[in-house]
């Protein structure tokens, strides 16, 4: 099996290796490629991934190189993590919206626009040419914005799918709690990527009871402390919201907070500097801790077991992925990308029933939907006025002075990266 990561040359990339390497027999890989134009950061990552696979005694073979179609050549399935633009980009979408006293931030609003705008292109390119060397190959999405870069893949045609760390790390919380396996835990997990809720939690599998009352009776506090929301509101909606609805049911405070604390960006640039030079050190055969420090906890873990579903090598039988809704949430267009429980095998991610939803979180997904609708239609075409448009209609903008200056100001800090501007 050959396994192929685009922006392999990622500070990520060694917790995918982690996974790699303990999950072997989940997903026995014999090449892994790791292609990055970055040539000092491949070659530092791509050190350690050779160390991590030898310490653990696994057979594979790493390749690095900067080349993607001889990359993808012969691969199984092709993993896309890159970041166009890196740190430097993120930083910039985190800040000009604050200007305007909207939220700034990498995939939520004006910023995950800019983060779409500047990503779409890339990945349909990238797409392109896995499909013109290896058209049988699987795309697993993790660059996000990961819903409206599904939708650009599946437009297109391509064998893709989207994933998300966020519905495997309430797993692992909800287990922990309940001090049960992750495997036992079944979420009924619903909406859109980076705007999902968990209205169920289960035991067992889709059918098991469902304990979500009972866990949030007795954590409902430490659930709330970790969402950075009251214990109060969580007990009135009764479910779990993803810690990205906080941009939405707390806006205006979290702007505040953003206002006055350096950027994720920032934090973020200064622990991948430590990281690569730790990454540097030949002694060091592990992911090292500050890696979790990271947002992408358990991301290597959702990786394989979706990668060995769609290769036939077993897997879960049900992952939370992004797909086409077809039908599924009626109240969308088929080909909308929802985030739901799928049944997951060789021939791709078919959603499982949902049931119905609750007109509080229906009508935002309604809402998001439309303005992903319209944000990949800028990606697509661009112009001015489809970016006014995707701003205008995203639900935490709205007004047009405010899309007005946004569209402005997404231009002006995005030019060397859109081709049209
Ligand atoms: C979570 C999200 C990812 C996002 C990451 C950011 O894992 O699901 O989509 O990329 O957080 O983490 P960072 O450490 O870069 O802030
Ligand atoms: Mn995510």
């Amino acid at each position: 099996m050959k396994l192929t990561v685009v922006g392999g040359g990622s500070t990520y990339t060694p917790e995918l290796i982690d996974g790699f390497a303990r999950l072997r027999d989940t997903l026995p890989v014999e090449e892994l490629v790791l292609v990055d134009p970055a040539a000092d950061r491949l070659e530092l990552v791509g050190g350690l991934a050779r160390r991590i696979f030898a310490h653990q005694g696994h057979p594979g073979r790493i390749v690095t190189t900067p080349d993607l179609d001889a990359a993808v050549d012969g691969a199984d399935a092709v993993l896309l993590q890159l970041r166009v633009g890196g740190q430097a980009a993120r930083q910039q979408d985190e800040t000009w919206p604050l200007e305007c006293g909207c939220v700034g931030q990498e995939t939520t609003g004006a910023g995950g626009l800019a983060k779409a705008l500047r990503t779409v292109p890339v990945i349909l390119d990238i797409a392109d040419r896995v499909r013109r060397t290896n058209p049988n190959a699987w795309i697993i999405d993790f660059t996000n914005p990961v819903g409206i870069v599904t939708r650009a893949l599946l437009q297109a045609g391509h064998r893709a799918v989207g994933l998300c760390n966020v519905a495997i790390g309430f797993q692992r919380k909800f287990a922990a709690m309940l001090d049960v396996a992750p495997t036992d835990i079944h979420l009924d997990h619903v909406g859109l990527n980076h705007l999902t809720w968990e209205t169920g939690v289960r035991l067992g599998g889709p059918e098991g009871r469902n304990v979500l009352p009972d866990l949030l009776a007795a954590h409902g506090d430490r659930i709330a402390d970790d969402l950075h929301l009251p214990r109060p509101l969580l007990d009135r909606l009764g479910v779990v919201p993803s810690y990205y609805l906080r941009y939405y049911y707390a806006h205006d405070k979290v702007v505040e907070e953003l206002r006055t604390k350096p950027s994720r960006a920032a934090e973020v640039a200064a622990m991948e500097e430590q990281l690569l030079r730790m990454y540097g050190d030949p002694s060091l055969h592990e992911k090292p801790a500050l890696l979790a420090k990271r947002g992408g906890a358990y991301y290597s873990e959702a990786a394989v077991d979706l990668a060995a579903a769609l290769l036939g090598g077993g897997g879960s039988p049900y992952q939370v992925v992004n797909t086409h809704n077809n039908g599924t949430l009626p109240f969308l267009p088929d080909d909308a990308v929802i985030e739901v429980q799928a049944a997951v095998g060789p021939k791709g991610a078919t959603p499982l029933t949902v049931a119905p939803l609750d007109p509080l979180y229906a009508g935002l997904v309604a809402d998001v939907t439309a303005y992903e609708d319209l944000a990949l239609e800028a990606a697509l075409r661009g112009g001015r006025d489809r970016v006014f448009r995707a701003l205008l209609s995203h639900p935490l903008i709205g007004q047009y002075e405010y899309a007005e200056t946004l569209t402005d100001q997404l231009i002006a800090h995005n030019r060397e990266h859109l081709a049209w501007a």
